[in-house]
C-alpha cells in the first residue's frame, strides 16, 4: 500500500526518537524515517536496547518498526524522498565566541539546513522541532532559498513539550500541539498538512496555530515559566528555614488557589535537565540583544536563584556537620536530574557532588539508572565511589544527601541504614521525599528543605 506522505526526522535523540515513534504508531498511512549522523545511535534504535530509556517506548517502537517506522543512516536519500522534514538536532548553549555561555549554538542546525538544500529535489515542509531562538525560521528560510532553484521550502515551527520520563504519555496525550507558520497561502497550507498529521490522534481543539515567531518564542517562555515556579518555591524554602514556616505547607496553601495551581511547586536541590537552564539563558541573551536589559535581568535571576539553591544545600551540610566534611563519608542518593530517567544533563547533583569533593568529603554515589552517566560527568577521584546498592553506599557514612526523588528511597529500611552509619548520623533530604518524623525517631538528625530541622543535639 503506498503511503500518503513520507516524513523524515533528522536527529534521533531524546526528542526526535520518541516523537517519531508515536507519530508512526498513530499515523499508519505515513512512512516515517529517522536519520542521525551517529550510526551507533541508529543501530541502537534498530535493536531492542534503545539508546534512551522511556517507559512504554520500546513497545511503541516495536509496534511499527519495519512497518512504517525506519531508522536509517542514509541522510541524502531520505531527504530526497521526504515531503515533511522534522529537524530535531541538538542546540546546546554556545561554549565559545560571542554569546558563550548564553546563546544557542546553532552550528548543527545550520549544517542540517545546508544538507537539506543540497539533496532536496522537490518541495518540502521543514518543521523546526529543536528549541531555537525566536526568528530562527527566518535564517532557515534564507539558507533554503539561497540556491535559487525552483524547489520551495515552507518552514514551520512545532516545538515539543514532552518531559523526560513521561515522553510517551505526553506525546500520546499532549496538553496542546503548537504549530507556527507564515500567514501567506503556502504557509497556511503547510500548517494544514501538519495539523492533519497530528489530528490522527490529537483532538483538533488542542492543536493551536500561531504565527512563526510566537511559536518559536512560546517554547522558551513555557520552559522559563516552569523553571521560574521552581526558583520561586526554592527561594521561599530558604526563608522557611529561617522562620520555622514549612515550604510544603506553603505550597499546598497557595497551590489550592486555582489561579496558581498545585503543580511544579516542589522545593528541591535545584532544577536540572537539558532544557531549563539552556532555554532561559537563550531567552536572556535574546532580550539583551534587543536592549531589553530589565527583561533579561528578570529571567536571569531564575537561573541565579537555582545556583544559589545548590550552593545553599552544600553550605547547610557543611555548617550542620560542624563546619567540615573533610574525610567524612557522604552517601549521595540519586544523581539523575529527576526520577524515572538515567539522564544527568545539568543535574543539580553534579554541582553538589563536585562541591562536596572540593571540601574533601568521601562521596559514595548511588542511583538506579544514572551511574554510567555519572561516571562520565565526574572527574575520576580517589574520594569518589559508585554503588548500585543504596545500603552499601550508606555503610559507615556520616551523612546521606537525597538528590533525586526516586520513590525507591522512600521504601528503604532506615533502621538498617542507621545502624550501619557513623554517629551522629545526618540526613539532608534535598527533595523532601522521606518521612522525617520517623527518621528522627530512629535517631537521625534530619535536615529537610524549607522546614525546621529535627535534631538530637
Ligand atoms: C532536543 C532538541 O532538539 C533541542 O533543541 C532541545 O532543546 C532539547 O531536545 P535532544 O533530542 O534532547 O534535543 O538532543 P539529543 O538527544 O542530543 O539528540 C540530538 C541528535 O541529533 C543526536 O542523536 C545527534 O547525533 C543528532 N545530530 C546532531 C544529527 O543527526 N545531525 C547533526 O548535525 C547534529
Ligand atoms: C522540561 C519541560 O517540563 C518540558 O515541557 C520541556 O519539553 C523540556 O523541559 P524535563 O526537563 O524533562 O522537561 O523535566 P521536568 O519534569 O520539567 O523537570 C525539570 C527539573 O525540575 C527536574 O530537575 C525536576 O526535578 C525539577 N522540578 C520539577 C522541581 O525541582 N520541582 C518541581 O516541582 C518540578
Amino acid at each position: 500500500m503506498p503511503f500518503v506522505k513520507n516524513v523524515l526526522c533528522i536527529g534521533a535523540g531524546y526528542v526526535g526518537g520518541p516523537t517519531m515513534a508515536v507519530i508512526a504508531q498513530k499515523c499508519p498511512d505515513y512512512r516515517i524515517t529517522v536519520v542521525d549522523i551517529n550510526p551507533q545511535r541508529i543501530a541502537d534504535w534498530n535493536s531492542d536496547d534503545l539508546p534512551i530509556y522511556e517507559p512504554g517506548l520500546l513497545e511503541v517502537v516495536k509496534s511499527c518498526r519495519g512497518r512504517n517506522l525506519f531508522f536509517s543512516t542514509d541522510i541524502a536519500g531520505s531527504i530526497r524522498q521526504a515531503d515533511i522534514i522534522f529537524v530535531s538536532v541538538n542546540t546546546p548553549t554556545k561554549t565559545y565566541g560571542e554569546g558563550a555561555g548564553m546563546a544557542s549554538d546553532l552550528q548543527y542546525w545550520e549544517k542540517t539546513a545546508h544538507e537539506i538544500l543540497k539533496y532536496a529535489e522537490s518541495d518540502k515542509i521543514i518543521v523546526e522541532k529543536s528549541t531555537l531562538p525566536v526568528r530562527t525560521a527566518e535564517a532557515m528560510e534564507r539558507i533554503l532559498k539561497s540556491s535559487g532553484n525552483s524547489v520551495h521550502f515552507e518552514v514551520l515551527s512545532n516545538p515539543e513539550f514532552l518531559a523526560e520520563g513521561s515522553a510517551v504519555k505526553d506525546l500520546l496525550n499532549p496538553d496542546r500541539v503548537l504549530i507556527g507558520g507564515q500567514a501567506h497561502p503556502k504557509g497556511q497550507k503547510a500548517i494544514g498538512e501538519l495539523t492533519d498529521l497530528y489530528a490522527n490522534w490529537v483532538p483538533r481543539d488542542r492543536i493551536i496555530t500561531t504565527n512563526l515567531w510566537s511559536s518559536e518564542l512560546s517554547k522558551l517562555v513555557a520552559n522559563a515559566f516552569l523553571a521560574q515556579r521552581i526558583s520561586s518555591i526554592n527561594s521561599i524554602s530558604a526563608l522557611c528555614e529561617k522562620t520555622d514556616a514549612d515550604v510544603s505547607e506553603i505550597a499546598r496553601a497557595i497551590g489550592t488557589d486555582q489561579r496558581i495551581g498545585n503543580r511544579f511547586l516542589m522545593a528541591s536541590v535545584g532544577f536540572g535537565g537539558s532544557c531549563f537552564r539552556k532555554d532561559i539563558l537563550n531567552l536572556v541573551y535574546i532580550a539583551r540583544s534587543y536592549g531589553l536589559n530589565e527583561v533579561a535581568d528578570y529571567w536571569h535571576q531564575v537561573v541565579q536563584l537555582n545556583d544559589f539553591q545548590k550552593n545553599r544545600f552544600v553550605h547547610r551540610m557543611l555548617t550542620e556537620m560542624f563546619n567540615t566534611v573533610s574525610g567524612k563519608k557522604i552517601a549521595a542518593f540519586g544523581f539523575a536530574f529527576k526520577a524515572e530517567t538515567g539522564d544527568t544533563r545539568d543535574s543539580a547533583a553534579i554541582t553538589i557532588v563536585e562541591k562536596l569533593l572540593e571540601e574533601r568529603a568521601l562521596v559514595r554515589l548511588t542511583d538506579p539508572q544514572a551511574l554510567s552517566n555519572a561516571r562520565k560527568d565526574l572527574i575520576d577521584s580517589s574520594l569518589l565511589s559508585f554503588h548500585d546498592n543504596p545500603y552499601e553506599a550508606a555503610e559507615e557514612c556520616h551523612a546521606i544527601a537525597v538528590l533525586t526523588e526516586w520513590p525507591l528511597y522512600r521504601s528503604l529500611d532506615y533502621h538498617r541504614i542507621y545502624s550501619a552509619m557513623k554517629k551522629p548520623a545526618f540526613i539532608f533530604d534535598g527533595r523532601n521525599i522521606l518521612d522525617h518524623q520517623t527518621l528522627h525517631r530512629i535517631g537521625f538528625n534530619v535536615f529537610p528543605l524549607g522546614k525546621s530541622a529535627l535534631t538530637h543535639f
